[in-house]
């Protein structure tokens, strides 16, 4: 089924001057970019965003990390959209991604891990509507 994903380019990947390098990937998967903004995250967002880890004992770097700097957000859209993009990530430990992934070519460690992309089409949805109104998403019509 055709599915929107949430993909955060994250603020070490924003460092590296490697948007560009990451967006070409999606493209030549087949994924549309159907909306998508540069933005310095604020702790009170971070916080919430990755409310599901707040009892994890990385919470507090992860949130730290996540507001060091500007990161990229983007509504990608395609055919198995949410799988795909993961395969594109590649595993969240950079040293356990395979070769060719985001991850294993760009991020450091499993805390600066280049890119985050939602897990499941549900929390896809609840992702998408965290950073994005409807009025955002311009969905292709050719
Ligand atoms: P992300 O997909 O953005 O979701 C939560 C982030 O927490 C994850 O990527 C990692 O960057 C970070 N993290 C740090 N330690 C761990 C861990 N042990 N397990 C999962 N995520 C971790």
């Amino acid at each position: 089924a055709i599915e929107r994903t949430l993909s955060i380019i994250k603020p070490d990947a924003v460092a590296k001057n490697v948007i560009g390098q990451i967006y070409s990937r999606f493209e030549q998967a087949g994924l549309k970019i159907i909306a998508a903004k540069m933005l310095h995250v604020s702790r009170e967002q971070a916080e919430a965003f990755y409310g599901v880890h707040r009892e994890r004992p990385f919470f507090g770097e992860l949130v730290d990390f996540m507001i060091s700097g500007p990161v990229m957000v983007q509504v990608l859209e395609g055919e198995n959209a949410v799988a795909l993009h993961r395969d594109l990530m590649g595993a969240t430990d950079p040293k356990k991604a395979a070769p060719g992934t985001i991850r294993a070519d760009f991020a450091s460690s499993i805390d600066e891990n280049a890119v985050h992309g939602s897990d499941a089409p549900e929390t896809a949805k609840a992702e998408i509507d965290f950073f994005f109104s409807a009025a955002e998403i311009c969905p292709r019509t050719r």
